[in-house]
């Protein structure tokens, strides 16, 4: 299998900045008013990188993913500020019809739920086809064939009898296999999957995330993982970003984290972790709860639920992200804590 879709677009090489979002804050409208959803995003995923995105249900990990793309509707959304950068352009100033050809092609999703990206009307394989046809211009027959190709490629097997299978005469380990198949189609340099293995079992979960990591050694691509699963993240990632109410709180290279994270929320996260847990213990949870969606606290966001949170310091200025050893965290106690990391 060739990796033939970059022709276009100068492919940078390994190691290269090939995302780099600046600054980026968005404000969604769930009602009549607009509220602060992401704020003062900054990140960078290089080229042949795997990047882990882990956070709290509702701290904007699927929509900074959405972002990434274009696809927050402009009608319920205000981008206060910043850049999202792909490969130098700049995709929040693209037009729908430039952000079009790049999605599917320089850039592929993998969603939570199968069934999003699948229509229930249509053959499955004539739905991968459909993507592959509009990218890359070539006929019924070809595209037919490179279906079957990708089939075999994400291991499903019987490839011409499943790619005439409707969505939901598949199990959902297999569509999700039909979703990679489709998101791989144009051999993307980015691939972005958010919560892939979330609706799976967990072997099935397992052979998803095996597969991806051979897709992407064959393919040389960069990932973004969405995970609420620092377990899933630790395996598959090389870095990891961690996010709380609409904000990145740390991000750093995956082993120093987990011995070292440098946050309060990301110590709590591992902490979290099933292995840490006496068993038959409920797990440990963190107390209280994320602000409300659009409120923004005067100083630290975590500072309510911070057991490290001093008063008169950390809820009186915002703070911005200081580098550090492995990466960058929001966090002015960062120097002066040793946080538990997730043990041994
Ligand atoms: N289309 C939308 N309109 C208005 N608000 C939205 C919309 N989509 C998401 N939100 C809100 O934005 C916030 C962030 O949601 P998002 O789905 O990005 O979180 P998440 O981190 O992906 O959560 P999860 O782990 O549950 O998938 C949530 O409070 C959500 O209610
Ligand atoms: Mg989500």
């Amino acid at each position: 299998m060739t990796r033939n879709s970059r022709e276009e677009s100068a492919a940078p090489t390994r190691g290269d900045a090939l995302l780099r979002v600046e600054g980026f804050s968005l404000d969604l409208a769930p009602g009549r008013e607009y509220l602060s959803v992401l704020n003062d995003i900054d990140l960078e995923v290089r080229s042949g990188e795997v990047v882990g995105l882990v956070g709290e249900s509702g701290s904007g990990k699927s929509t900074l993913a959405m972002s990434l793309m274009g696809l927050v509707p402009k009608r319920i959304s205000r981008q206060r500020s910043g850049r999202i950068l792909f490969n130098g352009v700049d995709v929040t100033a693209l037009r729908e019809r430039d952000l079009r050809a790049i999605r599917g092609r320089d850039v592929g999703m993998i969603f939570q739920e199968p069934m999003t990206a699948l229509d229930p009307a249509y053959r499955v394989g004539d739905q991968v086809a459909e993507v592959i046809r509009r990218h890359r211009g070539v006929s019924r027959a070809e595209a037919r064939a490179q279906v079957i190709e990708d089939f075999r490629l994400v291991e499903i097997s019987d490839p011409e009898r499943r790619a005439d299978a409707y969505p939901h005469e598949l199990s959902g380990g297999l569509r999700q296999r039909v979703c990679i198949a489709m998101a791989i189609a144009c051999r993307p340099s980015l691939l972005i999957a958010d919560e892939p293995t979330t609706a799976l079992d967990v072997t099935t979960q397992a052979q998803i995330l095996e597969l991806l990591r051979r897709l992407r050694a064959e393919m040389d691509m960069s990932i973004v993982l969405i995970s609420h699963d620092l377990a899933v993240i630790a395996e598959f990632c090389d870095r990891v970003l961690v996010m709380y109410a609409g904000q990145i709180m740390e991000q750093a290279m995956i082993d120093p984290f987990f011995v070292r994270p440098r946050h309060p929320y990301a110590s709590a996260l591992l902490q979290a972790l099933p292995e840490n847990q006496p068993p038959l213990n409920e797990l440990s949870v963190l107390p209280g709860s994320p602000p409300p969606l659009g409120y923004v606290a005067p100083g630290c966001r975590f500072a309510n639920r911070c057991e490290f949170a001093q008063a008169g310091r950390c809820d009186t200025h915002a703070v911005s992200l200081s580098p550090t050893d492995a990466g960058e965290v929001r966090c002015i106690r960062a120097d002066e804590l040793v946080l538990e990391g997730a043990g041994q």
